[in-house]
């Protein structure tokens, strides 16, 4: 007899057709396309239309997961929404996310200002409220970045892109099973990746709108570098050693991508081979919590992802936040 496995039953991703290239960037900022090859591996990334809000990138990413898994939206009984990007800032992006998506009035709530780990985290959230397999959950990382960022700061703009990916989450004997999950937070390293304006501490004002601290994302580039490296192993190791399983079984590891040296640096750390590393932010840039999945699903879509075949999800982001997922496919 088939054992029921709960997992990945679909997974989908979206991408803009506007691409824009480093050199785009010289027009705003002093910057070349040489400092953000070598600094980041980035060379171009997708900017969305301007029709298009963070809830169409998600649902464009939702609808091909729902047709991976052959499923239709009154099929799914709980919408988890992973973005540091909403739509608005009250209701939250799951809200309209239900709606457009012609979902059942089910729960539907964001994980808001998870930063780039939030789709991750959404996957072990996603995998406990399937319970005994009741459930099937929609989980979306969705980022709309571009929007929301300074123009004016080279610091972090040249880092950014907008995306989606998607994934069902439910149990199914073709489910690409959630063998192990971890995730943590430490949040006295708040301050090393911040978009501060806005909230209760630091409201809008006209003056502040004025300066575009609205738009200022506070980054210690340096010290994120080394708390993503570290953590992202961690985690990753974390999960392995749950599952029991050695890193050298793994197939293919789909970190969050940050930047092509941290992915690197992670690789490395982990002893794992470059070629059995996953890597599309020179696509893309970093698509926040939208990275792992869409990664995840172009993983798949090269046939970089085999029947049987184990793959680790590693993801960090500000907060500071990790989590990782292994999975067998
Ligand atoms: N173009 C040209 N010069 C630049 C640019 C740019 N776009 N941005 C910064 N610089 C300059 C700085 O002004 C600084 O100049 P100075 O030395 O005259 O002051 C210099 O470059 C900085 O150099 P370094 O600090 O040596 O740069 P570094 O090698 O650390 O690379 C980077 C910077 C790419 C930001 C790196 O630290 C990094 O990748 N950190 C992690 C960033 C990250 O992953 N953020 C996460 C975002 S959100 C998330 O994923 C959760």
């Amino acid at each position: 007899m088939t054992r029921t496995r709960i997992g990945i039953l679909g997974l989908g991703g979206y991408v803009p057709e506007r691409i824009m290239t480093n050199d785009e960037w010289t027009q705003y900022v002093d910057t070349s396309d040489e400092w953000i090859t070598t600094r980041t591996g980035i060379k171009r990334r997708r900017l969305a239309a301007d029709h298009e809000n963070t809830a169409d990138l998600a649902i464009a990413a939702a609808q091909r997961a729902l047709a991976d898994a052959q499923l239709t939206p009154d099929q799914i009984d709980e919408i988890i929404v992973a973005s540091d990007t909403p739509e608005v800032y009250t209701p939250d992006t799951a809200s309209f996310v239900q709606h457009l998506l012609g979902a059942r009035e089910i729960p539907a709530y964001d994980l808001a200002g998870s930063g780039c780990a939030g789709f991750v985290l959404g996957l072990e959230i996603a995998r406990s409220r399937v319970g005994d397999g009741a459930r099937r959950v929609l989980v979306i990382g969705v980022e709309l970045l571009t929007r929301l960022m300074s123009w004016t700061d080279r610091n972090t703009c040249v880092l950014f892109g907008d995306a989606a990916g998607a994934a069902v989450v439910g149990a199914g004997a073709d489910a690409a099973e959630i063998l192990a999950a971890t995730a943590g937070t430490d949040g006295s390293r708040g301050d090393i990746l911040m978009a501060e304006v806005g909230g209760t501490r630091s409201p809008f004002t006209m003056e502040r709108a004025r300066l575009g601290l609205h738009q200022w994302i506070v980054m210690k580039g340096r010290e994120v570098f080394k708390e993503a490296t570290s953590r992202m192993c961690a985690a990753a190791n974390e999960v392995l050693e749950q599952a029991g399983v050695d890193v050298e079984d793994v197939a293919l590891v789909v970190p969050h991508q940050a930047n092509l040296r941290i992915i690197q640096a992670t690789g490395k750390a982990l002893g794992v081979p470059a070629e059995k590393v996953f890597v599309n932010v020179q696509e893309y840039g970093n698509t926040g919590s939208a990275s792992v999945p869409l990664a995840l699903w172009e993983a798949r879509q090269q046939g970089r992802i085999g029947p049987g075949d184990l793959v680790l999800l590693t993801a960090f982001g500000a907060g500071f936040h990790w989590a990782a997922t292994l999975l067998r496919f």
